[in-house]
């Protein structure tokens, strides 16, 4: 049986569960906050180490200016509101990403993370302005600076994620068959399951689902 340390979630959906409602998208960010909070939840109980989660990617960006500005308001509010939670929970912050852009919220990232740093239970990710292919790019360009040989290892230590262990489960919500430029050198043996219901729509019975199914899944790893 499979053994779980790390899962990474797209959490895609929460505009159209808005609209759906007649409402507004960013009604249906403020939704998903709700099924972040429960998936966390779930997470320490089943005793995974690492829950990686996009919360805004460098593609984002090109959303109009009213949504960026309530997701970030959404955000904060959210840190602000958990950091003695995850204190006591012994929840480690972590935020993965290019801290370009990031100016406005740089203090409350840097203050959590610091706070947090040598929490043990779970170790949370969250994927802020972050975007796989030039996390790659960053890396090969250290590598070639510092004169390293380019090779797996060497790309892995530079890294965003360079003490984090690769994902053993990829969900994305929203029916969407994708990835969007995330984790994709992390992913390379992952399983990736993508599921139909909008992100507010998920529940811990969906998340139990998914890991159940993977505890079986044979991982070969390109062996047979
Ligand atoms: C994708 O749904 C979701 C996002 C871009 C943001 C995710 C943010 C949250 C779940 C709330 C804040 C989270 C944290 C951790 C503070 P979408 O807007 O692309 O939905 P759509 O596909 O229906 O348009």
């Amino acid at each position: 049986m499979n053994s779980i340390n790390h899962v990474a979630i797209i959490m895609d959906g929460n505009g159209r569960w808005g609209l759906k409602r007649n409402k507004s998208r960013n009604f249906g960010h403020r939704a998903g906050l709700v099924t972040v909070e429960n998936i966390i939840k779930h997470t320490i109980k089943k005793k995974i180490k690492y829950l990686t989660l996009f919360a805004f990617s460098t593609e984002n960006w090109k959303r109009p200016k009213k949504e960026i500005k309530f997701l970030f308001s959404l955000l904060e509010e959210f840190i602000i509101k958990k950091l003695d939670v995850f204190q006591k929970e012994d929840i480690k912050l972590k935020i993965i990403g290019s801290k370009i852009k990031l100016k406005k919220i740089e203090s409350i990232l840097n203050k959590a993370q610091k706070k947090t740093n040598n929490n043990k239970r779970l170790q949370i990710n969250l994927a802020l302005n972050y975007g796989s292919k030039n996390e790659i790019i960053d890396s090969v360009k250290k590598l070639i600076k510092n004169k390293e040989i380019i090779n797996i290892k060497n790309i892995d230590k530079n890294l965003y994620t360079k003490f984090i262990p690769k994902p053993d489960i990829l969900i994305r919500t929203g029916n969407t068959h994708r990835v969007s430029n995330f984790l994709l050198w992390q992913i390379a043996y992952t399983e990736i399951y993508f599921e139909k219901k909008l992100w507010p729509d998920f529940k811990v019975k969906d998340y139990d689902r998914i890991i159940n199914d993977f505890k079986n899944v044979k991982r070969n790893y390109g062996n047979i």
